[in-house]
């Protein structure tokens, strides 16, 4: 089955969201294959996001995404990577569709509830900065 790669951001950890978004998660069929909580480092987030090195968000995002913990998940299911895209709904939470978690829990496009990889390639990358060999 495939394999995606999942953050619940810092503000809704913060805010205690992390279980209604994992119960959406769950009742959506994924199979939560890990999961950790942690405080990612500074590295690991310039890793995460190397493809937006040179944004104007860049340095504000890669601080946003450190600042406190986040819900870090490995998800099987068919298709996971669309998948996952879909149930978290568009970048900026205006625009995402009702029902999404980005609809439902996001506050703004920096502080939009979770991670999602982008393709298959994102996913694996991904994974390994995460989980290494793990699971
Ligand atoms: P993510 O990587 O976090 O799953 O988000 P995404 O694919 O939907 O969007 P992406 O283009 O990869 O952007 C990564 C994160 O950067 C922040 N962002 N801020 N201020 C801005 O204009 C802006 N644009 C993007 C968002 O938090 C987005 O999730
Ligand atoms: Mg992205």
């Amino acid at each position: 089955m495939e394999q995606t790669f999942a953050i619940i951001k810092p503000r809704a950890v913060a805010d205690r969201e992390s279980g209604k978004i994992i119960d959406m998660i769950e009742a959506a069929g994924f199979n939560i294959v890990a999961m950790e909580k942690i405080t990612i480092s500074p590295a690991q987030a310039q890793e995460l996001y190397a493809e937006h090195k040179e944004r104007s968000f860049f340095g504000e995002m890669v601080q946003s995404m450190t600042s406190s913990p986040v819900i870090i998940m490995k998800l099987s299911k068919d298709n996971a990577v669309l998948a996952w895209r879909d149930l978290m709904g568009a970048t900026n939470p205006s625009q995402a569709l009702p029902g999404t978690i980005r609809a439902i829990f996001g506050k703004s496009i920096g502080e939009n509830a979770t991670h999602g990889s982008d393709s298959l390639a994102s996913a694996a990358r991904e994974l390994k900065i995460f989980f290494g060999g793990c699971c």
